[in-house]
């Protein structure tokens, strides 16, 4: 199965990026392949609400990386999205990409033309780090997550949240957020 993983924390080798990696070793130890895209190293520009797209499902903006976003999006069976919680929401790398699928929305609920099912449905998986230990940034972010899944017709997804986590590095602390990725991505390619 090919798996598409979106990565959109700004800090390399942060907490959101040791837990997608724990994520993506338990896709492939499961005999899986990922397609990764860094968001924060990608040219995406921002959705401009153009109405562009609501005729055709088909955005306009023309000139950066979200064509090979959109065709991998079609075709994959399994999505992890991972983005770490900066001001109570996805990070602005990660919120960028997911505004761009409203042309995924229009084609959906405007045009009647969800993205077809393959034979082995679609799911995916929400990874999720804030730094506060209160706070509703990991529901907020979490309720983006949904509404990006339900657009791109992915009708279930686990989610996995974590509070208090700030400093680089400090999610290999925790007792078992390590562990609890690795078994997400061996579970989102179960058949
Ligand atoms: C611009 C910015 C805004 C942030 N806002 C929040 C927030 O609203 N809630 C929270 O819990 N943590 C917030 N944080 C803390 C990060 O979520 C935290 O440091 C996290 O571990 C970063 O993950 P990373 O290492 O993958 O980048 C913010 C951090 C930054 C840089």
């Amino acid at each position: 199965m090919h798996v598409v993983a979106f990565f959109g924390s700004p800090r390399k080798d942060g907490n959101t990026s040791i837990l997608l990696r724990e994520a993506i070793r338990g896709v492939v130890e499961s005999g899986h392949e990922v397609q990764t895209f860094d968001l924060p190293r990608m040219r995406i520009r921002a959705c401009q609400n153009c109405g562009g797209c609501d005729k055709t499902g088909v955005c306009v903006i023309e000139g950066d990386e979200m064509p090979g976003i959109y065709t991998a999006l079609r075709a994959t069976p399994r999505v992890i999205l991972a983005s770490p919680i900066f001001f109570a929401g996805l990070s602005a790398q990660a919120k960028t990409m997911v505004d761009r699928c409203q042309a995924f929305w229009c084609e959906k609920y405007l045009l009647n033309r969800p993205i077809p099912e393959s034979a082995e449905g679609r799911k995916g998986l929400f990874l999720t780090v804030g730094g506060m230990k209160t706070g509703k940034g990991v529901e907020c972010g979490g309720a983006t997550a949904t509404a990006f899944f339900r657009t791109l017709n992915v009708p279930v997804h686990a989610s996995l949240g974590y509070r208090g986590v700030d400093a680089k590095g400090a999610i290999r602390e925790h007792p078992t957020a390590l562990a609890e990725a690795f078994d997400a991505g061996r579970e989102l390619v179960r058949a």
